[in-house]
């Protein structure tokens, strides 16, 4: 990778204009391989650069690819209008670098949640056309029973979707069940469990494509930086096991 200035590389990282990277540079605020580096344009190679701001300690990332375990009551869009946005709960710069959601929760759904500043990921993950499988755990309000399950695998119809909407089910207890869903419809699990006749009181999703919650350790409101690879999948339901 060609070398890159050092005020360039923090504009691109989200630090600010170039100009307040370069002042931030010069008021020794900056410093690489443990000492102060003073002189906006000393070129460093960025792959792999760790440097320190203000005693922050960051890595140079080309692009941002992360994943936050979603708490109930934050909103995915860009512009929040009843509910703190989901993006209050990462770094500030991150929003300078026109990070998104993946595709979007509910307010009121938890669980995971993929975000990204690379256009082609974003729109990969969220293009019905990948059917990148996402699995939900809903819980119902009535019992799960084996008409709901039935009805679900059979095909709900909603009324705006010309054809009925399929998913794999699985009964976990007697009021959650798993859900694997593809498309991605607006409010999908919810409006098919009213579909069904159920009701779903509480929804979290577990996994999107390969990548399960679970295997990130996160707590609500916690995010990590992952690999675009590890949401990669082999197969349309991957993680439904048998029962
Ligand atoms: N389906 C829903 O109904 N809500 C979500 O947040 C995700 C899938």
């Amino acid at each position: 990778m060609k070398t890159m200035s050092l005020d360039k590389i923090l504009q691109s990282q989200g630090f600010g204009t170039r100009r307040e990277c370069r002042e931030m540079i010069q008021a020794g605020f900056v410093c690489v391989g443990g000492e102060p580096a003073t002189c906006h344009d000393a070129a460093f190679e960025p792959a792999g650069l760790e440097f320190s701001v203000h005693g922050e300690e960051w890595l140079y990332r080309e692009k941002l690819y992360l994943a936050l375990n979603k708490p109930s009551g934050y909103e995915c869009s860009r512009k929040p209008s009843h509910h703190p946005g989901v993006m209050t709960l990462l770094p500030d710069l991150f929003r300078a670098r026109d990070v998104q959601a993946v595709g979007r929760l509910d307010h009121d759904t938890t669980g995971l949640l993929l975000l990204s500043d690379d256009g082609a990921f974003i729109h990969a993950l969220s293009s019905p056309k990948r059917h990148v499988p996402k699995l939900y755990v809903a819980t119902t309000a009535e019992p799960v029973t084996a008409a709901l399950l039935a009805h679900l695998r059979r095909g709900v119809k909603l009324h705006d979707e010309p054809a009925p909407l399929k998913a794999e089910v699985r009964q976990l207890d007697d009021h959650n069940l798993e859900m694997v869903l593809e498309q991605g419809k607006y409010h999908q699990v919810k409006r098919m469990l009213a579909a069904a006749g159920n009701h779903c009181a509480a929804l979290r999703r577990t996994a999107i494509g390969e990548l399960t919650l679970e295997s990130l350790g996160l707590a609500e409101g916690e995010w990590c930086h992952i690999e675009p690879a590890q949401v990669a999948y082999r197969h349309a339901m991957p993680r439904m096991a048998q029962g």
